[in-house]
């Protein structure tokens, strides 16, 4: 394999001193870029698109050939796991993704099993290969998996939720179904990582985007204890570099101090919680990333350049900081403030360490 030519990104999310704050962006890769619409449309679906390893390959490379990104992310979809273990996932324009067998009776709960990363999900660990050959040791690839509970949330409500009362009920009515359900995820998900590093991913980001809608007691119990137990199986070392490990809990900002002994390397954050405080809560045991609003990107550029300083003094200078958004890119947002994020964020950062 090339050496990696910028290691920023692996560096920061290490708490490793470097010199700027490397940036990448949660669903970098997307609607809000024309030429993914392009190639989107020239596979014929989202699905079509994320299950051929070729086309894959080039969309998660088109945001690296517009902006100084320090990182590519697998161009994939967390819904790939419940669809290997034979859910029938299906995504309807405007409607979102949609399981045809969801999880809704004991019998099929009890049937179900962790799918084998390289049977079912082949095509997956497929694009990883290709994608670091396509790489080239530019920048890191990040892989990433849903979190058991995550996953749990589609696979039993079927599709989204605005407030996911099938899966909650099953919590409170049933946990014992839904702790059978959690224990399968939490070994497809270890099992799913592992073989994506196995292929080639250099860090991995677990995406709870669901953890945030529990209660306090049962994020503990059925989000963060299964992730612990994902983050404590996955392989440490591969091409001799340590693998960093990223938990990211959408609304989980209360949660921080947990989240952080969790065993992982880094911490996402949503722009709900403040920078400087979530530093002094974990001290220098993690790194954090984020937390920009991403409809920060809807102001002309000089607002987005003037949000993207607040956020880096927000962090400071301590090594440990990897700018993203708070959640993924929306898809109308304008090209050009993700260019003037992108470059603002390398020139300041730089300055600050500077002065
Ligand atoms: O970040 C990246 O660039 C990597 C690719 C990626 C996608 N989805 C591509 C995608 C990643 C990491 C995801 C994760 C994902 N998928 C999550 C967790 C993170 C989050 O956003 O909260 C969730 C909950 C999903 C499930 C999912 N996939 C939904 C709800 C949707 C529909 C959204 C919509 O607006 O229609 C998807 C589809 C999807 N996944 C798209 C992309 C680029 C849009 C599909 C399209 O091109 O039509």
């Amino acid at each position: 394999m090339t050496p990696l030519r910028n290691d920023t990104l692996l560096r920061a999310l290490l708490c490793e001193p470097t010199d700027y704050t490397p940036i990448w962006l949660m669903r970098q890769a997307g609607r809000y870029l024309p030429e993914y619409n392009a190639t989107r449309a020239r596979a014929g679906s989202f699905l079509a698109l994320a299950k051929s390893p070729a086309l894959a390959t080039e969309v998660t490379l088109q945001p690296l050939e517009r902006f100084a990104l320090d990182a590519a992310i697998l161009f994939s979809d967390i819904l790939t796991v419940p669809d290997a273990m034979g859910l029938g996932l299906s995504f309807t324009a405007g409607e979102g993704p949609r399981f045809e067998r969801p999880l809704r009776d004991e019998a099929a709960i009890r049937a179900l099993a962790a799918p084998d990363p390289g049977a079912e999900l082949r095509y997956v660990l497929d694009a990883v290969r290709e994608i670091r050959r396509a790489l080239d040791g530019r920048v890191p690839l990040i892989g990433f998996s849903g979190s058991p509970y995550t996953l749990a949330c589609y696979m039993v409500e079927g599709s989204g939720s605005a407030d996911w009362r099938t899966v909650k009920t099953m919590l409170y009515a049933r946990p014992d179904l839904l702790r059978r359900i959690l224990e399968v995820n939490t070994r497809a998900v270890t099992d799913y990582l592992n073989a994506q590093i196995e292929a080639g991913a250099q860090a991995v980001m677990i995406f709870d985007t669901w953890g945030g809608s529990l209660g306090h007691r049962a994020y503990e119990q059925f989000s963060l204890a299964y992730m612990r137990e994902v983050v404590a199986g996955l392989t440490k070392v591969n091409e001799g570099r340590r693998i960093p490990s990223i938990i990211f809990t959408k609304g989980g900002g209360q949660w921080l101090e947990a989240i952080a002994s969790s065993g992982c390397d880094a911490v996402g954050l949503d722009w709900t919680t403040d920078a400087g405080q979530a530093r002094r809560r974990v001290g220098d045991r993690v790194a954090l990333q984020g937390n920009l609003d991403p409809l920060a990107l809807f102001a002309p550029p000089d607002s987005v350049r003037e949000e993207a300083r607040r956020v880096l003094e927000g962090f400071g200078t301590a090594p440990g900081h990897v700018f993203n958004l708070g959640h993924g890119i929306a898809q109308q947002t304008p090209v050009e403030s993700v260019a003037a994020l992108v470059d603002e964020v390398l020139t300041y950062s730089k300055r600050m360490r500077q002065s």
